[in-house]
Protein backbone atom coordinates (compact mmCIF):
# COMPACT_ATOMS: atom_id res chain seq x y z
CA UNK A 1 0.00 0.00 0.00
CA UNK A 2 2.85 2.19 0.29
CA UNK A 3 3.59 4.36 3.57
CA UNK A 4 1.71 7.66 4.05
CA UNK A 5 3.87 10.59 4.22
CA UNK A 6 3.08 13.94 5.21
CA UNK A 7 4.65 16.16 2.11
CA UNK A 8 2.79 19.11 0.60
CA UNK A 9 0.42 18.39 -2.18
CA UNK A 10 1.90 18.60 -5.52
CA UNK A 11 0.66 22.18 -7.40
CA UNK A 12 2.86 22.11 -10.49
CA UNK A 13 2.88 19.48 -12.90
CA UNK A 14 5.44 18.51 -15.62
CA UNK A 15 3.73 16.25 -18.83
CA UNK A 16 5.46 15.21 -21.80
CA UNK A 17 2.94 14.61 -24.79
CA UNK A 18 1.05 16.85 -23.27
CA UNK A 19 -0.92 17.79 -26.61
CA UNK A 20 -0.94 14.46 -28.07
CA UNK A 21 -4.41 12.50 -27.53
CA UNK A 22 -4.30 11.09 -23.96
CA UNK A 23 -1.90 13.63 -22.86
CA UNK A 24 -4.57 16.97 -23.74
CA UNK A 25 -7.25 15.39 -22.37
CA UNK A 26 -5.42 14.52 -19.30
CA UNK A 27 -3.95 18.01 -18.93
CA UNK A 28 -7.79 19.15 -19.17
CA UNK A 29 -8.71 17.06 -15.88
CA UNK A 30 -5.24 18.57 -14.02
CA UNK A 31 -6.28 22.03 -14.68
CA UNK A 32 -9.72 21.50 -13.84
CA UNK A 33 -8.25 19.63 -10.47
CA UNK A 34 -6.54 23.19 -10.04
CA UNK A 35 -2.77 21.78 -10.76
CA UNK A 36 -0.92 24.36 -12.67
CA UNK A 37 0.53 22.53 -15.76
CA UNK A 38 3.64 23.07 -17.66
CA UNK A 39 3.30 20.69 -21.19
CA UNK A 40 6.17 19.92 -23.61
CA UNK A 41 5.75 18.19 -26.99
CA UNK A 42 7.76 18.03 -30.36
CA UNK A 43 4.50 17.34 -32.24
CA UNK A 44 5.06 13.79 -33.48
CA UNK A 45 1.61 12.91 -32.78
CA UNK A 46 -0.22 15.73 -32.56
CA UNK A 47 -1.14 19.10 -34.66
CA UNK A 48 1.11 21.84 -34.21
CA UNK A 49 -1.54 25.20 -34.07
CA UNK A 50 -0.92 29.38 -34.80
CA UNK A 51 2.65 30.21 -33.44
CA UNK A 52 3.98 27.56 -32.54
CA UNK A 53 0.89 26.14 -29.97
CA UNK A 54 -0.55 23.25 -29.60
CA UNK A 55 -3.73 22.96 -31.49
CA UNK A 56 -5.25 20.65 -28.54
CA UNK A 57 -3.66 22.81 -25.76
CA UNK A 58 -5.39 25.88 -27.45
CA UNK A 59 -9.06 23.83 -26.91
CA UNK A 60 -7.98 23.02 -23.09
CA UNK A 61 -7.65 26.59 -22.48
CA UNK A 62 -10.52 27.57 -24.37
CA UNK A 63 -12.71 25.13 -22.35
CA UNK A 64 -11.00 25.71 -19.02
CA UNK A 65 -10.19 29.57 -19.19
CA UNK A 66 -7.19 29.08 -17.98
CA UNK A 67 -3.59 28.81 -19.54
CA UNK A 68 -1.23 26.43 -20.05
CA UNK A 69 2.33 26.59 -20.57
CA UNK A 70 3.61 24.83 -23.23
CA UNK A 71 6.63 24.50 -24.98
CA UNK A 72 7.86 22.93 -28.23
CA UNK A 73 10.27 20.41 -26.90
CA UNK A 74 11.37 17.35 -28.04
CA UNK A 75 12.80 14.94 -24.90
CA UNK A 76 16.23 14.27 -27.50
CA UNK A 77 17.03 17.41 -26.64
CA UNK A 78 18.04 17.42 -23.20
CA UNK A 79 19.74 20.76 -23.09
CA UNK A 80 16.32 21.81 -23.83
CA UNK A 81 14.69 19.97 -21.42
CA UNK A 82 16.66 20.74 -18.76
CA UNK A 83 16.58 24.79 -19.85
CA UNK A 84 12.74 24.18 -19.59
CA UNK A 85 12.62 22.40 -16.49
CA UNK A 86 14.89 24.81 -14.50
CA UNK A 87 12.61 27.45 -15.66
CA UNK A 88 9.89 25.85 -12.92
CA UNK A 89 9.29 24.37 -10.11
CA UNK A 90 8.08 21.20 -10.64
CA UNK A 91 6.39 18.95 -8.16
CA UNK A 92 5.80 15.87 -10.30
CA UNK A 93 6.04 14.84 -13.84
CA UNK A 94 3.53 12.86 -16.36
CA UNK A 95 5.83 11.07 -19.11
CA UNK A 96 3.34 10.28 -22.36
CA UNK A 97 5.93 11.12 -24.73
CA UNK A 98 6.66 8.46 -26.80
CA UNK A 99 6.34 7.44 -30.94
CA UNK A 100 3.17 5.07 -30.57
CA UNK A 101 2.43 3.27 -33.92
CA UNK A 102 2.58 -0.62 -33.54
CA UNK A 103 2.83 -1.21 -37.32
CA UNK A 104 5.18 1.20 -37.84
CA UNK A 105 7.25 0.20 -34.84
CA UNK A 106 7.78 -3.08 -36.26
CA UNK A 107 9.43 -0.91 -39.58
CA UNK A 108 11.17 1.72 -37.59
CA UNK A 109 12.38 -0.28 -34.18
CA UNK A 110 15.96 1.61 -34.24
CA UNK A 111 13.56 5.39 -34.02
CA UNK A 112 11.27 3.83 -31.74
CA UNK A 113 14.04 2.23 -28.96
CA UNK A 114 15.68 5.87 -29.82
CA UNK A 115 13.05 8.13 -28.77
CA UNK A 116 11.13 5.87 -26.26
CA UNK A 117 14.15 4.63 -24.58
CA UNK A 118 16.69 7.72 -24.49
CA UNK A 119 13.52 10.26 -24.16
CA UNK A 120 12.85 8.63 -20.99
CA UNK A 121 16.26 8.45 -20.19
CA UNK A 122 16.96 12.14 -20.88
CA UNK A 123 13.66 13.00 -18.39
CA UNK A 124 14.63 10.86 -15.85
CA UNK A 125 18.34 12.28 -15.51
CA UNK A 126 16.79 15.77 -16.06
CA UNK A 127 14.35 15.07 -13.21
CA UNK A 128 17.50 13.96 -10.53
CA UNK A 129 18.95 16.79 -11.52
CA UNK A 130 16.66 18.87 -10.07
CA UNK A 131 15.42 16.90 -7.42
CA UNK A 132 12.28 15.91 -8.88
CA UNK A 133 11.67 12.12 -8.33
CA UNK A 134 7.71 12.00 -8.53
CA UNK A 135 6.69 10.43 -11.76
CA UNK A 136 3.54 8.79 -13.49
CA UNK A 137 4.58 6.39 -16.42
CA UNK A 138 2.08 6.09 -19.11
CA UNK A 139 2.32 2.55 -19.74
CA UNK A 140 0.54 0.16 -21.51
CA UNK A 141 -1.63 -3.16 -20.90
CA UNK A 142 0.52 -4.52 -24.47
CA UNK A 143 3.53 -5.30 -21.99
CA UNK A 144 1.39 -8.04 -20.65
CA UNK A 145 1.38 -10.06 -23.82
CA UNK A 146 -0.89 -12.72 -25.16
CA UNK A 147 -2.62 -13.40 -21.13
CA UNK A 148 -2.49 -16.45 -19.16
CA UNK A 149 -5.93 -16.13 -17.77
CA UNK A 150 -8.57 -13.13 -17.49
CA UNK A 151 -9.19 -10.39 -16.49
CA UNK A 152 -5.63 -9.32 -16.01
CA UNK A 153 -4.26 -8.12 -12.47
CA UNK A 154 -1.11 -6.37 -12.22
CA UNK A 155 0.79 -9.73 -11.06
CA UNK A 156 0.37 -11.33 -14.15
CA UNK A 157 3.59 -11.83 -15.92
CA UNK A 158 5.12 -9.17 -18.14
CA UNK A 159 7.73 -8.96 -21.29
CA UNK A 160 6.02 -11.47 -23.64
CA UNK A 161 5.26 -8.34 -26.15
CA UNK A 162 4.33 -9.12 -29.49
CA UNK A 163 5.87 -5.83 -30.87
CA UNK A 164 8.33 -2.92 -30.82
CA UNK A 165 5.99 -0.51 -29.50
CA UNK A 166 5.23 -2.30 -26.30
CA UNK A 167 8.58 -3.89 -26.09
CA UNK A 168 9.73 -0.20 -25.48
CA UNK A 169 7.24 0.31 -22.98
CA UNK A 170 8.25 -2.92 -21.24
CA UNK A 171 11.85 -2.04 -20.86
CA UNK A 172 11.19 2.07 -19.54
CA UNK A 173 8.76 -0.63 -16.64
CA UNK A 174 12.00 -2.85 -16.01
CA UNK A 175 14.55 0.27 -16.44
CA UNK A 176 12.00 2.11 -13.84
CA UNK A 177 12.02 -1.07 -11.33
CA UNK A 178 15.96 -0.84 -11.84
CA UNK A 179 15.91 3.02 -10.88
CA UNK A 180 13.44 2.31 -7.96
CA UNK A 181 16.12 -0.29 -6.58
CA UNK A 182 19.14 1.46 -6.73
CA UNK A 183 17.44 5.01 -5.31
CA UNK A 184 14.34 4.27 -3.17
CA UNK A 185 13.99 7.72 -3.06
CA UNK A 186 12.12 7.60 -6.22
CA UNK A 187 8.60 7.88 -6.44
CA UNK A 188 7.16 6.40 -9.14
CA UNK A 189 3.69 5.20 -10.69
CA UNK A 190 3.14 3.20 -14.18
CA UNK A 191 0.11 3.16 -15.50
CA UNK A 192 -0.45 0.30 -17.54
CA UNK A 193 -3.83 1.54 -19.76
CA UNK A 194 -6.11 -0.86 -21.90
CA UNK A 195 -7.60 0.66 -24.96
CA UNK A 196 -8.48 4.33 -24.86
CA UNK A 197 -11.37 5.52 -27.19
CA UNK A 198 -13.87 8.68 -27.22
CA UNK A 199 -13.81 12.08 -26.44
CA UNK A 200 -14.09 15.32 -24.33
CA UNK A 201 -17.83 15.59 -24.21
CA UNK A 202 -18.11 18.90 -25.50
CA UNK A 203 -17.02 17.91 -29.10
CA UNK A 204 -13.80 20.10 -28.82
CA UNK A 205 -10.96 17.32 -28.26
CA UNK A 206 -10.35 14.00 -29.04
CA UNK A 207 -8.20 11.76 -31.34
CA UNK A 208 -6.60 12.88 -34.27
CA UNK A 209 -4.22 10.67 -35.79
CA UNK A 210 -1.49 12.07 -37.82
CA UNK A 211 0.00 8.82 -39.08
CA UNK A 212 -2.09 6.21 -41.48
CA UNK A 213 -1.53 3.75 -38.98
CA UNK A 214 -4.27 4.09 -36.21
CA UNK A 215 -6.41 2.11 -33.93
CA UNK A 216 -9.88 0.80 -34.71
CA UNK A 217 -12.11 3.72 -33.03
CA UNK A 218 -10.66 6.28 -36.12
CA UNK A 219 -11.30 3.86 -38.56
CA UNK A 220 -15.16 3.36 -37.65
CA UNK A 221 -15.32 7.00 -37.62
CA UNK A 222 -14.16 7.17 -40.59
CA UNK A 223 -16.70 4.58 -42.19
CA UNK A 224 -19.81 6.37 -40.34
CA UNK A 225 -18.45 9.69 -42.24
CA UNK A 226 -17.88 8.07 -45.59
CA UNK A 227 -14.08 8.42 -45.89
CA UNK A 228 -14.05 4.69 -46.36
CA UNK A 229 -16.29 2.08 -47.48
CA UNK A 230 -16.54 -0.35 -44.90
CA UNK A 231 -14.13 -1.38 -41.72
CA UNK A 232 -11.61 -4.30 -42.08
CA UNK A 233 -12.86 -6.71 -39.25
CA UNK A 234 -9.02 -8.75 -38.57
CA UNK A 235 -10.50 -12.11 -37.93
CA UNK A 236 -13.65 -13.56 -36.85
CA UNK A 237 -12.55 -17.09 -35.54
CA UNK A 238 -11.11 -16.35 -32.30
CA UNK A 239 -12.36 -18.00 -29.50
CA UNK A 240 -14.77 -14.97 -28.04
CA UNK A 241 -18.85 -14.84 -28.27
CA UNK A 242 -18.50 -13.78 -32.20
CA UNK A 243 -14.97 -14.59 -33.23
CA UNK A 244 -13.70 -11.11 -33.32
CA UNK A 245 -11.15 -10.03 -30.88
CA UNK A 246 -11.85 -8.76 -27.70
CA UNK A 247 -10.87 -5.50 -25.79
CA UNK A 248 -11.20 -3.28 -22.77
CA UNK A 249 -12.41 0.12 -24.64
CA UNK A 250 -12.21 2.93 -21.96
CA UNK A 251 -13.50 6.56 -21.88
CA UNK A 252 -9.99 8.93 -22.81
CA UNK A 253 -11.64 11.04 -19.94
CA UNK A 254 -11.48 8.23 -17.62
CA UNK A 255 -8.74 7.40 -18.33
CA UNK A 256 -7.32 10.99 -17.20
CA UNK A 257 -8.71 11.11 -13.94
CA UNK A 258 -7.17 7.91 -13.03
CA UNK A 259 -3.98 9.74 -13.66
CA UNK A 260 -5.26 12.71 -11.20
CA UNK A 261 -6.02 9.94 -9.01
CA UNK A 262 -2.74 8.53 -9.24
CA UNK A 263 -0.61 12.11 -8.51
CA UNK A 264 -3.16 12.27 -5.18
CA UNK A 265 -1.49 8.60 -4.23
CA UNK A 266 2.05 9.59 -4.87
CA UNK A 267 1.28 12.64 -3.28
CA UNK A 268 0.44 10.80 -0.21
CA UNK A 269 2.54 8.11 0.03
CA UNK A 270 6.04 6.88 -0.80
CA UNK A 271 5.45 3.59 -2.90
CA UNK A 272 8.96 3.39 -3.87
CA UNK A 273 7.28 2.12 -7.70
CA UNK A 274 3.87 0.46 -8.55
CA UNK A 275 1.76 -0.34 -11.19
CA UNK A 276 -1.73 -0.04 -12.05
CA UNK A 277 -4.23 -0.75 -14.33
CA UNK A 278 -6.56 1.27 -16.01
CA UNK A 279 -9.41 -0.36 -17.95
CA UNK A 280 -12.69 -0.92 -17.38
CA UNK A 281 -12.97 -4.35 -16.34
CA UNK A 282 -15.28 -5.43 -19.69
CA UNK A 283 -14.04 -7.17 -22.74
CA UNK A 284 -15.82 -5.60 -25.44
CA UNK A 285 -16.18 -7.69 -28.75
CA UNK A 286 -15.44 -5.81 -32.51
CA UNK A 287 -18.91 -6.55 -33.62
CA UNK A 288 -20.33 -5.36 -30.26
CA UNK A 289 -18.18 -2.09 -30.31
CA UNK A 290 -19.31 -1.26 -34.28
CA UNK A 291 -22.85 -2.28 -33.14
CA UNK A 292 -23.22 0.06 -30.45
CA UNK A 293 -21.62 2.72 -32.69
CA UNK A 294 -23.91 2.23 -34.94
CA UNK A 295 -26.46 2.04 -32.70
CA UNK A 296 -25.32 5.14 -30.76
CA UNK A 297 -24.72 7.56 -33.41
CA UNK A 298 -27.71 6.14 -36.02
CA UNK A 299 -24.99 5.69 -38.89
CA UNK A 300 -24.10 2.52 -40.58
CA UNK A 301 -20.82 1.03 -40.68
CA UNK A 302 -20.31 -1.88 -43.09
CA UNK A 303 -17.53 -4.63 -42.32
CA UNK A 304 -15.24 -6.73 -44.17
CA UNK A 305 -13.91 -9.77 -42.47
CA UNK A 306 -9.98 -10.65 -43.12
CA UNK A 307 -8.03 -12.85 -41.74
CA UNK A 308 -6.52 -11.98 -38.48
CA UNK A 309 -4.24 -8.86 -38.24
CA UNK A 310 -0.24 -10.65 -37.31
CA UNK A 311 0.66 -10.20 -33.51
CA UNK A 312 -2.98 -9.07 -32.43
CA UNK A 313 -3.95 -11.14 -29.17
CA UNK A 314 -7.38 -12.76 -28.87
CA UNK A 315 -8.66 -11.12 -25.71
CA UNK A 316 -7.64 -9.00 -23.47
CA UNK A 317 -9.28 -6.75 -20.55
CA UNK A 318 -8.49 -5.45 -17.33
CA UNK A 319 -8.58 -6.44 -13.44
CA UNK A 320 -9.04 -2.94 -12.49
CA UNK A 321 -9.42 -3.57 -8.68
CA UNK A 322 -6.15 -2.60 -7.31
CA UNK A 323 -6.86 1.10 -8.73
CA UNK A 324 -10.05 0.87 -7.09
CA UNK A 325 -8.76 -0.16 -4.17
CA UNK A 326 -5.30 2.18 -3.83
CA UNK A 327 -6.41 5.29 -5.50
CA UNK A 328 -9.82 5.11 -5.00
CA UNK A 329 -10.51 4.96 -8.89
CA UNK A 330 -13.08 3.13 -11.07
CA UNK A 331 -13.66 3.96 -14.98
CA UNK A 332 -17.56 5.60 -14.93
CA UNK A 333 -18.55 6.13 -18.63
CA UNK A 334 -19.87 3.36 -20.56
CA UNK A 335 -19.24 1.73 -24.15
CA UNK A 336 -22.40 3.97 -25.43
CA UNK A 337 -20.83 7.18 -24.12
CA UNK A 338 -17.61 6.35 -25.69
CA UNK A 339 -18.76 6.12 -29.09
CA UNK A 340 -21.24 9.13 -28.85
CA UNK A 341 -18.72 11.56 -27.50
CA UNK A 342 -16.33 10.37 -30.20
CA UNK A 343 -18.37 11.15 -32.53
CA UNK A 344 -19.59 14.42 -31.44
CA UNK A 345 -15.80 15.12 -31.75
CA UNK A 346 -15.49 13.58 -35.17
CA UNK A 347 -18.36 15.24 -37.00
CA UNK A 348 -17.59 18.64 -35.58
CA UNK A 349 -13.87 18.43 -36.28
CA UNK A 350 -14.05 16.46 -39.78
CA UNK A 351 -10.44 17.59 -40.57
CA UNK A 352 -9.31 16.84 -36.63
CA UNK A 353 -7.47 19.94 -34.81
CA UNK A 354 -6.77 21.72 -38.74
CA UNK A 355 -8.95 24.47 -39.62
CA UNK A 356 -12.37 23.67 -40.48
CA UNK A 357 -14.71 25.08 -43.04
CA UNK A 358 -17.74 25.93 -41.11
CA UNK A 359 -19.81 25.49 -44.60
CA UNK A 360 -17.49 21.69 -45.14
CA UNK A 361 -19.01 20.97 -41.83
CA UNK A 362 -22.71 22.07 -42.03
CA UNK A 363 -22.85 20.25 -45.45
CA UNK A 364 -21.21 17.21 -43.53
CA UNK A 365 -23.85 17.27 -41.06
CA UNK A 366 -26.49 17.65 -43.85
CA UNK A 367 -25.46 14.41 -45.62
CA UNK A 368 -25.17 12.53 -42.81
CA UNK A 369 -29.04 13.07 -41.36
CA UNK A 370 -29.90 12.44 -45.06
CA UNK A 371 -28.58 9.39 -45.48
CA UNK A 372 -28.71 8.24 -41.81
CA UNK A 373 -31.51 9.96 -39.85
CA UNK A 374 -31.04 11.90 -36.95
CA UNK A 375 -28.01 11.96 -35.26
CA UNK A 376 -29.39 11.30 -31.18
CA UNK A 377 -25.73 13.41 -29.99
CA UNK A 378 -26.20 16.83 -30.86
CA UNK A 379 -23.04 19.07 -31.72
CA UNK A 380 -22.68 22.65 -32.36
CA UNK A 381 -19.66 24.19 -34.61
CA UNK A 382 -19.24 27.51 -34.79
CA UNK A 383 -22.91 28.09 -34.80
CA UNK A 384 -23.56 24.94 -36.84
CA UNK A 385 -26.09 22.39 -35.46
N1 LIG B 1 -9.34 -4.01 -35.36
C1 LIG B 1 -10.06 -4.34 -36.50
N2 LIG B 1 -9.97 -3.52 -37.58
C2 LIG B 1 -9.21 -2.38 -37.57
C3 LIG B 1 -8.48 -2.04 -36.41
C4 LIG B 1 -8.56 -2.90 -35.32
O1 LIG B 1 -10.75 -5.36 -36.53
O2 LIG B 1 -9.19 -1.69 -38.59
C5 LIG B 1 -9.46 -4.87 -34.18
C6 LIG B 1 -8.16 -5.48 -33.74
O3 LIG B 1 -7.91 -6.68 -34.42
C7 LIG B 1 -8.40 -5.64 -32.24
C8 LIG B 1 -9.28 -4.45 -31.89
O4 LIG B 1 -9.86 -4.03 -33.10
O5 LIG B 1 -9.13 -6.81 -32.00
C9 LIG B 1 -8.52 -3.29 -31.30
O6 LIG B 1 -7.46 -2.93 -32.17
P1 LIG B 1 -6.63 -1.58 -32.02
O7 LIG B 1 -5.66 -1.51 -33.13
O8 LIG B 1 -7.54 -0.43 -31.83
O9 LIG B 1 -5.90 -1.77 -30.61
P2 LIG B 1 -4.91 -2.91 -30.10
O10 LIG B 1 -5.61 -3.61 -28.99
O11 LIG B 1 -4.39 -3.73 -31.19
O12 LIG B 1 -3.70 -2.04 -29.54
C10 LIG B 1 -3.94 -0.82 -28.89
C11 LIG B 1 -2.83 0.13 -29.23
C12 LIG B 1 -1.56 -0.27 -28.59
C13 LIG B 1 -1.74 -0.51 -27.16
C14 LIG B 1 -2.86 -1.47 -26.93
C15 LIG B 1 -3.14 -1.61 -25.48
O13 LIG B 1 -2.64 0.20 -30.62
O14 LIG B 1 -0.67 0.81 -28.73
O15 LIG B 1 -4.04 -1.02 -27.55
O16 LIG B 1 -3.22 -0.37 -24.92
F1 LIG B 1 -0.61 -1.02 -26.65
Amino acid sequence: MGIPVKMPPFKTVFVTGGAGYIGSHTVLELVEAGYEVIAVDNFTNCVCGTEGQAASLKRVEEITGKKITFYQCDLLDKPRLAEIFKKHKIDCVIHFAAMKAVGESMILPLLYYKNNLIGTINLLEVMKENNCLQLLFSSSCTIYGNPDHLPINEKHSIGNVTNVYGRTKYIIEEMLVDLSKAEPEWNIISLRYFNPVGAHHSGRMGEDPTKAFTNIMPYIGSVAIGRKPYLTVFGDDYNTPDGTGVRDYIHVMDLASGHVAAMAKLAASHLKIKAYNLGTGRGVTVLELVRTFEKVTKTKVPVQMLPRREGDIESMFADATLACEELGWTAERSLETMCEDYWRWQIANPNGYRETDTADVAAKLAAIKESHGECSCQSTVNGVH
